[in-house]
């Protein structure tokens, strides 16, 4: 990288860490992102869990271009009768559970949160809202409301007053339910926990919060920014462990590497978003089409490809790789999300820097430090897989 562009780059674009990596990326096809000395990396990250169907695929380009080429963007979300919107939103009407047969668009995943929990209050006229320890939610004002306390202080104390009448409840622990009252007008909970540092739901945790939720009358939401889109080996994680959520939100792959959020329902609980008032929740570039198009073609690509089916088998190849190393303490995975646990901080920031060298990008947790993200394409083939392994391995042996 030229000394010119890289103080450019410290200087004008704003910095969110005080280390940032520093790696300039000239060009990305299938796993691998390049620099423009022609070093490969490994993306184990996939702009996290973002580029499900790989770098530079053909079927997303030309969707792309064909949209750009047509119209891009026309007027704010909801007014016009784009075929992008109403195609992606039949196909996903059509492969959700029933009674999830409505998508609202918006642009990120934080956005697709900020609706959900609004639609909740103006549709159980109640104000208080519960999430989970150790959640994240994103980092709008509303989104880090439901971000989990006291984990999740560091980051919401800088930042308050933020939204009240919201708590956090502890994931996977039956004896919280009790929490979630007549009072409640929605839990917001990712069914795999991402940045807690990949924790599975347990015990028919989602039967049972699931039930509590519909007991009391509050809306049950589920965050499926992070899993959904294949990553949990099925399409969606709620299909996994069977349990159907009143709205679900969904971003990151969802977009197909563009920038497109999503909150769905039923559409009578959608509904009252039309009404008292009008224009409640409006967006200007919510669901463009470039961006539709492109998601679209991410999912038609997914369904075509049977890209689904083999995730879980990659993941556990992986997993079983990597588990005798006697580097890794543990290893916690769902689908091809995997949390490898070093056991220390000071490890997890020297691995970082090996990585780094070896042409590998990964990456830690919000919620923890001690273990590195394993999270590639879902598209990764098992040769791949198996030289990635290889050069993590030398790394891990280097600690
Ligand atoms: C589970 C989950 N929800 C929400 C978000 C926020 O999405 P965005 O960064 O698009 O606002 C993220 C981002 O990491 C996430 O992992």
């Amino acid at each position: 990288m030229s000394e010119i562009l890289r103080k450019q780059f410290l200087r004008h674009v704003a910095q969110t860490s005080p280390a940032p990596q520093l790696i300039e990326v000239e060009r990305a096809e299938g796993v691998f992102f390049y620099t423009p000395e022609g070093k490969p990396y490994y993306d184990l990250i996939s702009g996290v869990s973002v580029n499900n169907v790989g770098h530079g695929n053909k079927a997303i380009i030309e969707a792309v271009q064909r949209q750009v080429a047509d119209y891009m963007h026309i007027m704010v979300y909801g007014e016009m009768v784009e075929r992008p919107q109403v195609e992606y939103a039949k196909l996903l009407a059509d492969t959700l559970p029933d009674p999830l047969d409505s998508v609202y668009f918006l642009n990120s995943g934080a956005e697709a949160v900020e609706g959900a929990l609004k639609l909740a209050k103006r549709y159980t006229a109640r104000t208080e809202m519960i999430s989970m320890r150790r959640a994240y939610h994103g980092s709008t004002h509303g989104a880090m409301s439901m971000m989990g306390a006291p984990e999740g202080e560091e980051w919401k104390n800088a930042f308050r007053p933020l939204l009240p009448d919201t708590k956090a409840i502890r994931f996977n622990c039956i004896e919280d339910l009790s929490l979630i009252t007549e009072r409640t007008a929605c839990v917001l909970c990712e069914p795999v926990q991402g940045e807690a540092g990949v924790v599975p739901p347990q015990n028919n945790y989602l039967n049972a919060l699931r039930e509590r939720c519909s007991e009391v009358g509050a809306l049950l939401i589920f965050d499926e920014i992070q899993m959904g889109m294949g990553r949990s080996g099925e399409m969606f994680a709620m299909q996994k462990y069977g349990v159907t959520p009143d709205i679900v939100c969904l971003a990151k792959a969802f977009g197909g590497g563009m920038p497109l959020g999503a909150f769905i329902s039923s559409h009578e609980i959608m509904s009252t978003l039309t009404h008292d008032p009008v224009l409640g929740h409006i967006t200007t570039f919510g669901g463009h089409p470039v961006c539709c198009a492109a998601g679209l073609a991410a999912m038609r690509y997914l369904i075509d490809n049977n890209v689904v089916v083999d995730v879980e088998r990659k993941g556990a190849l992986y997993e079983e790789l990597l588990q005798s190393h006697p580097a890794v303490k543990q290893i916690r995975r769902n689908g091809l999300l995997l949390a490898v646990e070093l056991g220390s901080s000071d490890k997890l920031y020297r691995i970082m820097d090996l990585f780094i060298e070896e042409g590998i990008l990964s990456d830690w947790f919000l919620f923890c430090d001690t273990a590195f993200r394993i999270s590639p394409p879902l598209v990764i083939s098992d040769d791949e897989i198996r030289d990635s392994v290889r050069i993590i391995t030398k790394c891990l042996d280097r600690l």
